[in-house]
């Protein structure tokens, strides 16, 4: 029985939708309230076990290896001030058994080309990829929940749930029968297919476990939507061989890849985070009651 222990980061993509923001600086690194998104997913792998952790940067590379470095100059600084809690938080980031592997990605060919390129720090064994501005609040987090389940059906799965049928053509879809509570097996999978094309309204979201069979078709494909190397296609190929399941994970997803997912998240998690919660729930409510007095909506 294989366990997941390695998770892949693909963070190599242009963010596109975020500029300016992102001309310097990965998507990823984009903050929901002070922490990027990244961490969040590296925290999400981490509770769900898994010890190795692969960046595929691209060419905003530097911001990522340095925020999971130690930063030496910014802890002497902080114990001199007195921050300790700040220090404390920053010194346990992650826990002091995940080792951070950076694999650069040359060009940007696509999220199956990026996979691929962690293939030389996998190795022959399973693995998940989390796809950071997929933000997914959950108890216990998504990745946790697949990897569980992986360690009883042995097998792929991707992460889905449904979407408005107007928006198949943002997401990997795919066709499923049933075969257990949120569980499904994956007949077809297609990336962003027109509204009308679309086999169902079950749309992947950025949570895989694969094994590393993958790997073999991901050399194998050809490009696919938007003249990439989709990891869709990869999956499409392991499906003629092996089973693919569809897990319907259970919390709340934000696509923080377009601006409004990202202002949803930004603020759901103001209103839980310890220190600005109450006082951001009272500026909301000032907010809103004022624009419904004037009734200008301002
Ligand atoms: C990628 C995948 C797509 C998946 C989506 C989830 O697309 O190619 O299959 O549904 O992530 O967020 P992207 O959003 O990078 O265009």
């Amino acid at each position: 029985m294989k366990r997941v222990t390695k998770a892949i980061f693909p963070a190599a993509g242009m963010g596109t939708r975020f500029l300016p923001a992102t001309k310097a600086n990965p998507k990823e690194m984009l903050p929901i309230v002070d922490k990027p998104l990244i961490q969040y997913a590296a925290e999400e792998a981490a509770a769900a076990g898994i010890t190795d952790l692969i960046f595929i940067i691209g060419r905003t590379k530097r911001a990522i290896a340095d925020h999971f470095d130690k930063a030496y100059e910014l802890e002497v600084e902080l114990e001199t001030r007195g921050k300790l809690k700040a220090l404390e938080d920053l010194r346990g980031m992650l826990p002091v058994n995940v080792n951070c592997i950076y694999i650069r990605q040359a060009e940007a060919l696509g999220l199956g080309h990026a996979v691929l390129c962690a293939q030389p720090a996998v190795n022959d064994e399973p693995f998940a990829v989390l796809l950071a501005d997929d933000l997914i609040d959950g108890e216990p987090g998504a990745t946790k929940q697949m990897c569980d389940l992986y360690s009883y059906y042995q097998c792929s799965m991707v992460g889905v749930q449904h979407v408005d049928p107007s928006e198949t053509g943002s997401y990997g879809i795919v066709a499923t029968s049933p075969l257990a509570e949120r569980i499904s097996r994956v007949n077809q999978i297609v990336e962003k297919p027109k509204p009308a094309d679309a086999p169902s309204d079950l749309a992947v979201v950025g949570r895989y476990v694969l094994t590393p069979r993958i790997f073999h078709h991901l050399r194998h494909i050809e490009r696919g939507a938007g003249g990439e190397l989709q990891l869709t296609d990869g999956i499409a190929e392991l499906l003629k061989e092996q089973q693919v399941l569809a897990y319907e994970f259970t919390g709340k997803r934000y696509d923080c890849g377009s601006k409004l997912g990202y202002l949803e998240a930004t603020v759901e998690y103001a209103l839980k985070h310890p220190e600005v919660a109450a006082e951001f729930k009272d500026y909301l409510e000032k907010r809103f009651c004022a624009s419904c007095q004037s009734g200008k909506g301002t």
